[in-house]
């Protein structure tokens, strides 16, 4: 069956969904019927998706479109008024993450997602990995033993033009609304989510309890540099540590400690490894799955909004926070000019790693700059 689809958000990530529709496309299993953005279509769209409706407001969209899916790929504080448009226009929903900037908001869409009786995917695309569900595999299995932890660790480099982007870049709200784009929280959000995933602990009560340190190498009221540990109602021990502060970049790795076995996911590349032997796998994504669903109800959906209620817990508790510490200079080092700037906290990736080592947070490691 060909769905119809439309998408709002045609630049940025949007620009994923636009390669994925193309391809779905030729495969005939969505139709796009129309665009919808602030800003005009981006010239490298307009040969395939020139001749499809464009608005920029997608309650004009949907109601001239009347689609069976709707795709919200724009910045987190726009998410519930889009998000909310789609649902009540009886739309089915493929929403980017963090699906929404505060409990609250996530509540209202959980809620009208319901009411209306429609499938709300959120775009945690770790979580449609061969290598998540090998991993889940072996931990029911017991094949790891008994799991004494999960710890995350992330060392990304963002420059001073990545805060430049967008009104909404390392803002914690924007004109009085909440953003939530700190590092924990949007750029490494996946960490959090698939910890939990694989805990079974995606519900909003299923955390006992959460620390957080949270830092900043720069003139921005997010996080750029966090620490978090939480425990779940099951015990486990997750940690998520990560900067976008790092000299030498790398891809974030989940390591899940078993009494056996010692398991680390590279959930950005698909790959598991088991006891020192990687495995690549592939990945079915968040609309593809939310697709496969609706044509087949028993294919569960990977990142349903219901089951974003624990990662919506810890983001609402990072984003109300105290505001994260400024680092001083002196652990600092920076390179590049104007908005090629770069600034790094010195011996960061360690840091991180040594927190998913073990499950310790960065002023119990001893990080001079945490103290
Ligand atoms: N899954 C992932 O790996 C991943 C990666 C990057 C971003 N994201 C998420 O994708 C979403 C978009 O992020 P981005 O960096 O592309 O944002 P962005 O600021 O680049 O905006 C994306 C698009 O949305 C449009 N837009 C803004 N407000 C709009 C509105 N009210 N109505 C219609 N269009 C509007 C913008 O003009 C732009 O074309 C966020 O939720 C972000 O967290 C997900």
């Amino acid at each position: 069956m060909t769905r119809t689809v439309v998408l709002a958000g045609t630049s940025g990530y949007g620009a994923t969904y636009l390669r994925e529709i193309a391809g779905l496309e030729k495969e005939g299993v969505l139709r796009l019927a129309g665009l919808c953005d602030v800003r005009p279509l981006v010239s490298s769209a307009q040969p395939q998706f020139g001749d499809r409706l464009f608005d920029s407001r997608l309650d004009r969209l949907l109601d001239l479109t009347r689609p069976d899916v709707a795709i919200v790929s724009t910045p987190i504080h726009t998410h519930l008024p889009l998000g909310r448009a789609a649902l009540e226009a009886g739309c089915h929903l493929m929403l980017e993450k963090p699906p929404a900037p505060s409990a609250a908001e996530w509540r209202e869409l959980d809620a009208l997602s319901r009411q209306a009786g429609v499938s709300c995917q959120v775009g945690f695309q770790s979580l449609g990995s061969g290598a998540f569900a090998r991993l889940a595999e072996l931990m029911a299995a017991g094949t790891l033993g008994r799991i004494q932890g999960i710890g995350c660790y992330g060392a990304w480099t963002r420059d001073a033009a990545y805060y430049q982007r967008a009104a909404w870049a390392g803002r914690r709200e924007l004109d009085g609304r909440p953003v939530a784009d700190g590092a924990l929280t949007n750029p490494f959000a996946h960490a959090t989510a698939t910890a939990l995933a694989l805990d079974g602990s995606t519900g909003w009560d299923d955390i006992a309890t959460l620390e957080t340190e949270l830092f900043r190498v720069r003139d921005i009221a997010t996080d750029d540099t966090s620490c978090l540990r939480l425990t779940t109602r099951r015990g486990t021990v997750i940690t998520v540590a990560v900067t976008l502060a790092a000299r030498v970049p790398a891809e974030p790795v989940l390591i899940v400690h078993g009494s056996r076995l010692r398991a680390e996911l590279r959930y950005t590349e698909d790959v598991l490894v088991v006891d020192g032997r990687p495995t690549r796998y592939g990945r079915t994504s968040p609309l593809r799955n939310l697709l496969d669903h609706l044509g087949d109800p028993p294919v569960a959906l990977q990142s349903s909004i219901a089951a974003c209620g624990a990662f919506t817990r810890v983001l609402e508790t990072v984003n109300t926070s105290p505001s994260p510490r400024l680092l001083d200079d002196r652990w600092l080092a920076r390179d590049g000019e104007g908005l090629k700037t770069r600034t790094y906290v010195r011996g960061v990736e360690e840091a991180v790693r040594a927190s998913a080592e073990r499950l310790a947070t960065f002023t119990e490691l001893g990080e001079p700059w945490a103290a």
